[in-house]
Parts: C-alpha cells; sequence; structure tokens
C-alpha cells in the first residue's frame, strides 16, 4: 500500500473522511498497527511512562527517544511516523527545536514530528517547516506544561475557548500540518476543526474532529492503572500475556515444557 504522506491527510479531511493515530514504541506493535491500517504512529513521548517508567513524560530524553522512534519506522509500511519531540528540547529557540528535529529525521528516519504549544511555539514551527520538517502542533492540556497548567485538566473551558483557537490558528500560520488537541472540550474542538484548513487531531476531544489518538497500552489494556475517562478499552492484552506467561511457568514447573519435540 501507498506510503501515507501529509498531503494524504489533509485531502482526507477535505473529503470529510476520518483518519487514525496511534502511539508505537516498537517493532512488532509498529508491524501490527500498519497492518490494521492505522494512518499515523507517533512515538509520542508518553514513552516515558509507557516504556521507561517514569511517573511523567518530563524525564524522558532525545537520546531515550530516538532508538525507539528508529524501531517504528522500521516496521511501519504504510502508516506516517510522528516522532514526539522531548521536554526541554525545543523549547529553548528555533534553533533547538531545529537541532533536535532533525535528529528524528536523521537518525530515526521520522517524516514528521510533534511540539507541544500553539502561539508561543510559532517560531519553532516556522523554523522547522522552513527547514523541511512537517510539524503537527499539540495543544490543549499538553502534559509537558503540566507544573503551569495546575496538573491534569481540561483547557479551553468557557472564556478560555479563544486562547485554544488562537493557539490552533497560530500553528496553521506557522505552517503546522496538523494540530492535534488534548482534553479539550468537544464543543471547542468541532468549532476549531471547522475553522480551520489543516486537519485535527483528538484525544479527549470528542468526535468531531478530523482524526483520533490513543496511547496503545491504554487502548489494548495493557496499562492496568487509572486511565482517563477518554480511553476506551478495545482488548485486554494484561489478560493475554499474563494467561500466557502462568501457563508457561505451571508447564516449566510441572515438567511438560519442553516435550520431546521440543528439542534435539
Ligand atoms: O506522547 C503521547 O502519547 C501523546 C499523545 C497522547 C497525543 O502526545
Ligand atoms: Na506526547
Amino acid at each position: 500500500p501507498r506510503r501515507v504522506r501529509t498531503h494524504h491527510l489533509l485531502e482526507m479531511k477535505r473529503r470529510g473522511e476520518k483518519f487514525t493515530m496511534l502511539t508505537a514504541y516498537d517493532l512488532y506493535t509498529a508491524q501490527v498497527f500498519d497492518e490494521a491500517g492505522i494512518d499515523v504512529l507517533l512515538v509520542g513521548d508518553s514513552a516515558a511512562n509507557n516504556v521507561y517508567g517514569y511517573r511523567t513524560s518530563l524525564p524522558i530524553t532525545v537520546d531515550e527517544l530516538i532508538p525507539l522512534a528508529r524501531a517504528v519506522v522500521q516496521g511501519a509500511s504504510r502508516a506516517l511516523v510522528m516522532g514526539d519531540l522531548p521536554f526541554g528540547s525545543y523549547q529553548g529557540s528555533p534553533e533547538q527545536a531545529w537541532d533536535t528535529a532533525s535528529r528524528f529525521m536523521k537518525e530515526a528516519g521520522v517524516a514528521a514530528i510533534k511540539l507541544e504549544g500553539g502561539a508561543a511555539m510559532a517560531p519553532q514551527i516556522k523554523r522547522l517547516v522552513d527547514g523541511g520538517i512537517p510539524v503537527c502542533a499539540h495543544i490543549g492540556f499538553t502534559p509537558q506544561y503540566e507544573h503551569v497548567l495546575g496538573g491534569y485538566r481540561v483547557q479551553g473551558r468557557g472564556e478560555d475557548a479563544s486562547r485554544i483557537l488562537d493557539d490552533a490558528l497560530a500553528a496553521q500560520e506557522a505552517g503546522a500540518f496538523a494540530v492535534l488537541m488534548e482534553m479539550v472540550p468537544a464543543d471547542v474542538a468541532a468549532k476549531i476543526t471547522a475553522e480551520l484548513r489543516i486537519p485535527t487531531i483528538g484525544i479527549g476531544a470528542g468526535n468531531q474532529t478530523d482524526a483520533q489518538v490513543l496511547v496503545w497500552q491504554d487502548a489494548f489494556g495493557l496499562n492496568t492503572g487509572r486511565l482517563p475517562r477518554f480511553v476506551k478499552q478495545y482488548a485486554d492484552l494484561h489478560g493475554v500475556l499474563l494467561q500466557g506467561a502462568a501457563a508457561y511457568a505451571a508447564e516449566v514447573k510441572a515438567g511438560t515444557f519442553p516435550a520431546p519435540g521440543h528439542g534435539f
């Protein structure tokens, strides 16, 4: 199948056709999601939590995320692979953003990057796009800004809606090819989706955005901790793996694995 590129996502928006995105952090998940027809794979800085076990996304470094992105690129034959810029690796200046994002392109081979921020990151977005790097802007609730946003909370309620719209328009104006909105009221996300030329991707932003994204360990039941209410669980991987591991352990202890056919 044909490689998904940013212009295909724009064309899908124009046709009113939704597209899909999941996180991925390794080879096999990338292969499975690609085979399922997921259009965009995000190597999220949520690998901080979901791969490395940090409590927030803040500690993950560029050096920790790039090898995961390289594995996802190797597993995806159709999906567009997007790398997520970690906290502290782009906010400093447009040149810092360029240095980090160009490493993701060169060392991992991603086709686009995502960063958090709209109006405040417009110079960074413009610098990257001018240099040949497609950018998705993440606005609304942005986990890297947790400490200034006052924790995990919905953004853009009431009068604050205009701030989210301003961020979306600033990102579009700076050259972003998409805007991702996290934890924004559904009506605000719908209005922004209608106003923007470029596609919107939602997570906890209702069903009127042009696309949806979920973190795969949340969506497929590997993460059994407390999940945000915007998550829907589509599989029980915890149960599947638990059963497999327990059956293996029981057979080894009973001496029934390996059987004669497994040996030489
Ligand atoms: O890092 C991530 O997984 C994300 C998604 C939640 C959008 O940024
Ligand atoms: Na992220």
